[in-house]
């Protein structure tokens, strides 16, 4: 192991800004901030950034369908985004967003430096347009019946019934999933990325040991069949960066999305005078650089990226560390059967460092999926966590504070158990370097078993009733002590709540690598609060139980007016509806009106003006409670003569009836007569 300290950039991948993160998400950030906290520990200088995928088609067809721009359901996103990093302890040292202007002006630079040598390259191309929706469509977004199988409701890509693959074009009966409408192919130029100029390049660099045996195998068998150029632009509408010189071409997103990496560290280094952003991505840089991501996205880390990179004369990632998939109880995690937890959920009902824990339990350094077993998991955490580690301590420190006032022994007469604790230091360093966190996890355990067989034999219980025994309780407890300050420092890049919480305890300052060997004599500690709850299973039946009725609600179909028996009326124009004028108005004076069991006469002040109108509304609200209140009415309806008297205008109000009744008012902040838009 080197001692010098080491430069490391360290990413996780971007995760897009149309959805929550989820526990399938969270395999990847605990998994990087283990390695990042680590590398911290030893003392190195690692930096860990990240930033949400704001761009693409996805993103901007999520923000139509919730009635938002594009930036606003970005930001939104991002604000949970970050806010579920922080619940389960992720560090990072930055958290940007792709859709910013460091970003945008990497892109283009990017893009340039590969234009200039000649790696991009322009191509007329067939592709479908939808003609309702005014847009091209990706694979994605077109279905129809298989060419090969005749399965119907396929994507544009390949069938789920046969397996074949083909073109959308080839696709029988096409529909754009947008519009419904039919798509028709329309020419169209694009921009290639120039792959294949690419090709020794990357043979070489794929097999230059930056990649998981696996994974070099893979990108391998992609490399022998030939690449292909890759088409790097889209067209308008597009959410996302608009290509220098080629108006209305935007860039793919997956163009983009790797230089967020560049460009959230740029952001960093503009706040942080100890980092130079060439000394961490010019050509001939020394530092280390390695990208965390899934296994589904390695043709564009382990292929695009790089050539990209050394097309734009920057410097390729050190390493590519991939991993597999979450699976939960054994399966594809599904919303029906309430597994697919999104982060949040899981926070309202466990501790983030159980899922820490599991995880790390579980992950070595190959590709294999992870399997969140949820009974396991309660066992794992339960029986490790709480009755093996944490447990060393409260049997320990009762006697310390109680009978020492807190002080450990002076000298501790055999250190031997606590050197070869100390001795494992090596090993286990290696192991969170190699990203072996199950080995870590075991060898842990299995020091920890040894603490609580050596506590066992001592049994401080019995030795604190016998006389004369005092000083050698002191020995035991204190000893103890010792060994678990030296398990919560292996374990904390895994646990760091349990770790900070502990060196509170321990009346320590938060622990380094290099604290390995401080036994603690002679020295005061604090009083033993829990540090752990057990997990309980009827939390995690309940936040299991939550994640069920979340995706329910989401599918539930969407109400397409009030009520079933109010269909939505008959669509109008748009220049039917400006026509509509919808004012705030004050209610200056309420009143029942005789002979009628429904209404009441209401007088409303529009800014200086007023109307005389009828609401049925009586049913909800007496008259004396509306005074003073503010509403909308339509201003501008024809003043009709009614049974009861003039109507000047209506009020907006919702709801079933009787007592449900609700008037519709404005935000505070509104003034009578100001117009609704
Ligand atoms: O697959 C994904 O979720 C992408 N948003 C990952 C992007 S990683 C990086 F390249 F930006
Ligand atoms: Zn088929």
């Amino acid at each position: 192991m080197t001692t010098e300290t080491r430069k490391i950039l360290v990413t996780s991948a971007l995760p897009y800004a149309n959805g929550p993160i989820h526990l399938g998400h969270m395999l990847e950030y605990i998994q990087t901030d283990i390695w990042v906290r680590f590398q911290k520990m030893r003392g190195h200088d690692c930096t860990y950034v990240c930033a949400d995928d704001a761009h693409g088609t996805a993103i901007m067809l999520k923000a139509e369908q919730l009635g938002r721009t594009p930036e606003e359901q970005i930001a939104q996103v991002q604000e949970e985004h970050e806010r579920d990093f922080a619940g389960f302890n992720v560090g990072f040292d930055n958290y940007y967003s792709t859709h910013s202007e460091e970003n945008r002006a990497f892109s283009n630079l990017i893009y340039k430096r590969n234009k200039d040598k000649g790696y991009i390259v322009s191509r007329e191309i067939t592709q479908l347009y939808d003609p309702e929706k005014g847009m091209f469509l990706a694979d994605r977004f077109v279905k129809g019946t298989c060419p090969k199988c005749g399965a119907e409701d396929q994507y544009g890509d390949n069938c789920e019934v046969c397996g074949a693959t083909y073109s959308a074009s080839e696709l029988k009966n096409p529909k754009s999933t947008l519009s419904g409408a039919e798509p028709v192919e329309k020419e169209n130029t694009q921009l290639f990325f120039d792959l294949p100029q690419f090709q020794g390049m990357l043979e070489e660099w794929t097999r230059s040991g930056r990649l998981q045996e696996g994974i070099a195998n893979k990108l391998g068998e992609w490399l022998e069949a030939g690449l292909q150029q890759w088409d790097i632009s889209r067209e308008a509408p597009y959410f996302g960066f608009e290509i220098p010189d080629e108006p209305g071409k935007y860039f793919y997103v997956w163009l983009d999305a790797p230089i967020g990496y560049m460009a959230s560290f740029q952001k960093l280094c503009d706040r942080r005078d100890d980092l130079n952003f060439d000394d961490y991505w010019g050509k001939d840089s020394s530092t280390e650089l390695y990208h965390f991501i899934g296994k589904d996205i390695i043709n564009f880390h382990g292929l695009f990226w790089p050539a990209m990179l050394t097309g734009a004369e920057f410097r390729t990632p050190t390493a590519i560390y991939s991993h597999g998939f979450v699976t939960v109880n054994g399966n594809k995690m599904s919303k029906s059967r309430g597994t697919f937890i999104k982060a949040e959920t899981y926070l309202r009902h466990l501790n983030p460092e159980y899922l820490r824990y599991y995880f790390a339990a579980k992950l070595g350094n190959k590709i294999d999926d992870i399997d969140l077993n949820l009974e396991d998991f309660a066992q794992r955490v339960n029986s490790d966590l709480v009755n093996k580690l944490v447990n060393i301590a409260s049997r320990c420190a009762g006697f310390i504070s109680k009978r020492f006032e807190g002080k450990l022994a002076d000298d501790i007469e055999d250190k031997s158990l606590i050197e070869t604790f100390i001795a494992k230091g090596d090993e286990i360093a290696e192991l969170y370097e190699n990203r072996e966190f199950s080995r870590v996890s075991r060898e842990v355990m299995a020091l920890a078993d040894l603490a609580n067989q050596y506590i066992d034999e001592k049994a401080p219980w019995v030795l604190a009733k016998q006389e004369g025994k005092e000083h050698e309780v002191q020995q035991v407890c204190s000893l103890g002590i010792n060994l678990y300050r030296i398990l919560i420092l292996y374990l904390q890049p895994v646990l760091p709540n349990l770790a900070a919480a502990s060196a509170d305890f321990l009346n320590v300052a938060p622990l380094q690598w290099s604290d390995l060997p401080n036994i603690l004599q002679g020295h005061s500690i604090n009083k033993f609060k829990a540090l752990l709850q057990r997990v309980e299973m009827a939390k995690i039946e309940k936040m299991v139980e939550e994640s069920k009725e979340e995706a329910a609600a989401e599918n539930a179909p969407k109400p397409t007016g009030p009520l079933a028996d109010e269909p939505i009326a008959d669509v109008i124009s748009f220049d039917d509806f400006v026509k509509v004028d919808l004012r705030v108005a004050k209610i200056v004076d309420a009143q029942h009106v005789k002979g009628a069991d429904k209404l009441l006469q209401l007088t409303l002040d529009l800014g200086g003006e007023t109307r005389n109108v009828f609401a049925g509304i009586k049913s909800a609200y007496q008259p004396e409670d509306l005074v003073g209140r503010l509403t909308v009415m339509v201003a501008n309806l024809a003043p009709r003569k009614m049974k009861f008297g003039m109507y000047e205008g209506m009020v907006a109000a919702a709801g079933p009836g009787g007592k449900d009744i609700w008037l519709l008012s404005p935000d505070s902040g509104a003034q009578p007569g100001m117009r609704i838009k």
